[in-house]
């Protein structure tokens, strides 16, 4: 079900994402980005999962639109995503051969005596889920299918301003940590020189941050960063988190000119999220474009997955021990958050629990023991310095910075200072405050 959805620019006729309760929003009543349209495949099927329900994306070339359908076959329950494209554009279940339209419209029995006919039962159909394409992703709706179409789709409304003014670097990667954990960590802008020290940071450039929320509501929240990274000197960081999995930075620089840090996180299942991050720019001048434009996509992909990995080990420790305190729910007793640095943090631990939009909630247990006991994330038993390996193409590895607990450990030899690749590949997490925070030029 191809769905030609609005722009997210709200109208009174529309639907809020997050359903209409105003005092909940409602996880599965929301457009999540999950692929690249690049990066899919369209002579096979591609699987991800959403919110822990596990899909199967194909192209379904009668009618020219991505579908999106139940990875379980309503036969015997096989996933689909082991099938194939068969030549007339249905996907075929591997294990005994029943074929479906893009609609989920079972159109071939091959046990049945006449195998040609459309199954009429509805229990011979395949869930499907509206889809739709913008700016280059494909989103999934996997709420009420009747309500899509009237949801906005999360976009990044300033490059529908001037399109061909904005160059942009993508890329995606599975994570071993929450949504939630992920937006929380890029809202933060106060990280960048520690986490990040002497990749995209410098320790010495830790300073005050002085972060305002200037209007929040179920919807986000828009907040300022008046001084600005650089010790203001690059100007004023706007950020916008649009709910329940977007957000940006957003700075214009006489130095560097417009630029900015946009991120999807999109919940495949408790403990896990695929990351979209998107680096658009509108340069001053026109060499960094240039540049950019040349860098081969697998190359400055591996350059973002090493920054994403400095802080991998601490966000995957960090929502296990705030889950055995009790979760979102009780973050302001297990957080300490003295300063305005962490005022997009609170403000979105807010919304969280104002909403209660958590969509892997932490169960209610009173007693800090039974918290322990009903924990359900695991801790890793293996090493987090590095990426886990991706489900996405291009699929670059995890070339990272070096060893990153000697990094974490203070030694002056952590690798992490031998970025090797053009300070243009890294350029775009710079931009989540940072252009910054190492206070070295991007170029
Ligand atoms: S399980 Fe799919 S055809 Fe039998
Ligand atoms: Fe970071």
């Amino acid at each position: 079900m191809l769905i030609d959805a609005p722009a997210s620019v709200q109208t009174s006729n529309e639907l809020p994402a997050g359903g209409s309760d105003p005092d909940r929003f409602a996880c599965q009543e929301a457009w999540y980005p999950v692929f690249y349209v690049e990066d899919l495949d369209k002579t096979k099927p591609n699987k991800f999962t959403l919110l822990g329900q596990d899909l199967v994306l194909w192209w379904d070339a009668q009618s020219n639109w991505w579908s999106a359908v139940a990875d379980q076959c309503p036969h015997r329950l096989a996933p689909l995503s082991e099938g194939r494209i068969t030549a007339e554009g249905l996907l075929e279940c591997p294990y005994h051969g029943w074929a479906f339209r893009g609609d989920g419209v079972c159109d071939r029995i091959p046990q049945a005596p006449d195998d040609t006919k459309p199954q009429e039962s509805k229990r011979a159909c395949v869930q499907s889920l509206p889809t739709t394409v913008r700016q280059g992703l494909l989103f999934v709706y996997p709420g009420e299918a009747e309500n899509a179409a009237n949801v906005a789709v999360p976009i990044v409304e300033p490059l529908e301003e001037s399109p061909n003014d904005w160059v942009c670097l993508n890329t995606f990667r599975d994570l071993p940590y929450d949504a939630l954990t992920l937006l929380e960590n890029v809202l933060d802008a106060s990280h960048v020189p520690f986490t990040h020290h002497r990749s995209v940071g410098n320790r010495a450039n830790a300073a005050p941050v002085e972060l305002e929320v200037l209007a929040a509501d179920k919807q986000g929240f828009t907040g300022l960063w008046a001084e600005g990274p650089r010790k203001g000197t690059l100007g004023q960081q706007h950020t916008r988190f649009i709910a329940p999995g977007l957000m940006w930075h957003d700075l214009t620089s006489k130095q560097f000119g417009r630029t900015m840090t946009v991120v999807y996180a999109t919940p495949i299942r408790k403990g896990e999220c695929r990351v979209f991050a998107r680096f658009p720019f509108q340069f001053s001048s026109k060499l960094p474009a240039f540049f950019i434009k040349l860098t081969p996509r697998w190359y400055s992909h591996i350059g973002q997955n090493s920054i994403l990995e400095d802080d991998q080990i601490f966000l995957h420790y960090q929502e296990r021990y705030l889950e055995a305190k009790g979760g979102s729910d009780r973050f302001n007793q297990a957080f300490y958050l003295p300063t305005k640095a962490d005022a997009f943090v609170s403000q979105l631990r807010q919304w969280v629990n104002q909403f209660a939009a958590d969509p892997f909630p932490v169960k209610r247990c009173r007693a800090t023991a039974e918290r322990s006991a009903a924990r359900s994330l695991p801790f890793a038993h293996r090493p987090l310095h590095k990426l886990p390996s991706g489900t996405g193409k291009p699929e670059a590895g995890t070339a990272g910075l070096g060893d990153r607990r000697r990094n974490f450990l203070g030694s002056s030899s952590a690798s992490g200072a031998s970025f090797p690749l053009p300070a243009v590949v890294a350029t775009g997490w710079r931009g989540l405050v940072g252009i910054g925070q190492s206070g070295a030029a991007i170029l």
